[in-house]
């Protein structure tokens, strides 16, 4: 919707499996503002899914086309912006992020990502041999990155994704 009174976008970022979709969509709905997903963005664009764009173009072509996603988003209206795993990893996208709004690192541990993306197929980099090893180690890689989000949010399994946004909501207040 467009009722909305957000002065500035919600960003959430962290792990895939960390809820940033689910949890995004449900937040612009309670908040009545636009929401945005890059990965969904970028799909749009490109009319391939994200798996596709890595196989046939590569991380770095996917990562120029993310890039470009946040820096568009600069130009619309605020709302809910759900971001890519890897989103909030360069420190231009951050500084991109920084200028849309507030960024809300979605924080969960190794079990609860796993358990949200075991049965998946559609996210390349756990294309692996030892994909729970492969996703333990993208974890601690980017912990220090996400860790400069300026809002954490934990992301608890035993919450519901309404009362996962609630506490988003009052995390920002
Ligand atoms: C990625 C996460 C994915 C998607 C792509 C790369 C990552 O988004 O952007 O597969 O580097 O962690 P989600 O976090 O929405 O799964």
């Amino acid at each position: 919707g467009s009722g909305g009174t957000l002065k500035r976008s919600i960003v959430l970022v962290g792990m895939m499996g960390s809820g940033k979709t689910a949890v995004g969509t449900a937040l612009a709905r309670m908040l009545n503002v636009p929401f945005l997903d890059s990965d969904h963005e970028i799909e749009r664009a490109a009319q391939m899914s994200v798996a596709e764009i890595f196989a046939r173009d590569g991380e770095p072509f996917f990562r120029a086309r993310e890039s470009e996603v946040l820096e568009r988003l600069l130009s619309g209206p605020p709302g809910v912006i759900s971001t890519g795993g890897g989103a909030f990893l360069a420190e231009s996208n951050r500084a991109l992020i920084a200028r849309l709004g507030v960024s809300i690192w979605l924080r969960a541990d190794l079990n609860l990502l796993w358990n949200r993306v075991r049965h998946k197929n559609t996210r390349p980099l756990l294309r692996t041999a030892d994909p729970k090893a492969t996703l333990s180690a993208l974890l601690e890689a980017r912990e220090p990155h996400y860790s400069q989000a300026q809002l954490v949010v934990e992301a608890e399994p035993e919450l519901s994704i309404t009362d996962m946004a609630k506490k988003v909501v009052q995390t920002v207040k």
